[in-house]
């Protein structure tokens, strides 16, 4: 019998322990071969909704299905065999009630073999992820700047400008790690909010904007591949994909209007 070292998932009780010690590391990726790589660096993935901007054009994520999630949800797990991944909940898909979101979270975690999901909301989603954790589907929270209410919003406003609406979040936090999340994104909020529910929830905090002082941090991987054509203000981008992919595309245009391809070595004869 031959000896097999089998990789282990990261699960999401890992990345709960993981509150206040090294920081945690993420990235989203929507297809396999991405994910391969980021998940060397990376704790957990998120095939987030941020996929319907930056892979299908959308203006904002409110017109992701189910399907799509899965779709590249299936994509990123087969790609990957240690990382956690966790799937994004659409718009639509959970606001309903806690039983439909339970259906509709069994679904991705059936269909896609991931090791939890996320949904947005605070004090208002509280008693749905109540009802997923306790029914064996771990709930990664999301609270602060939530994209799939950007109508309610007005917009992606950063949030917590104004001290009169701290309470309002710090709630939305305690709610989420109270009833059962293992961690939670904390979007677009000042650094001194971001600080304060670090310090007061005992979960991790997941910042995307929100400064170093969460536990952990997140970025659309587009974005900081320089891959997007524009990025929100608090993106450091760490790559410049675009242009690299337009010069290589360009030489292959220009060596085919030369007729200079193929390279000789790469000829039938
Ligand atoms: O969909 C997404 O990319 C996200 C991140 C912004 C956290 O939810």
């Amino acid at each position: 019998m031959s000896k097999q070292t089998k990789i282990r998932r990261i699960t999401a009780p890992e990345i709960a322990a993981r509150k206040g010690k090294e920081p945690i590391v993420s990235l989203t990726s929507y297809h396999a071969h991405t994910a391969a790589i980021v998940e060397q660096h990376a704790d957990f993935i998120l095939v987030g909704d941020s996929l319907g901007m930056v892979m299908h054009g959308m203006e904002n994520t409110l017109g992701v299905s189910m399907e799509l999630m899965i779709v590249h949800g299936q994509a990123v797990v087969r790609g990957t065999k240690r990382a956690l991944i966790v799937v994004d909940m659409p718009f639509g898909s959970y606001e309903e009630s806690p039983e439909v979101a339970f259906r509709n979270a069994a679904r991705i975690m059936k269909e896609t073999q991931c090791g939890a999901v996320k949904l947005e909301g605070g004090q208002s989603m509280a008693e749905t992820i109540r009802f997923l954790t306790e029914r064996g589907i771990p709930v990664m929270g999301h609270t602060g700047l939530t994209p799939q209410s950007t109508h309610v919003m007005g917009g992606f406003k950063t949030q917590g400008r104004d001290e009169d609406t701290w309470p309002e979040l710090i709630a939305d936090a305690k709610a989420v790690e109270e009833a059962g999340a293992f961690a939670s994104v904390l979007e677009g909020v000042v650094e001194p909010l971001a600080r304060k529910i670090t310090e007061e929830i005992s979960i991790p905090t997941i910042g995307i904007g929100a400064s170093a002082a969460c536990d952990g941090q997140i970025l659309v991987l587009e974005d900081m591949l320089g891959l997007s054509d524009w990025v929100p203000k608090f993106v450091k981008v760490y790559g410049s994909l675009g242009p690299m992919i337009e010069e290589a595309v360009k030489s292959y245009a220009d060596e085919v209007k030369s007729r200079a391809f193929p390279g000789e070595d790469q000829v039938y004869r």
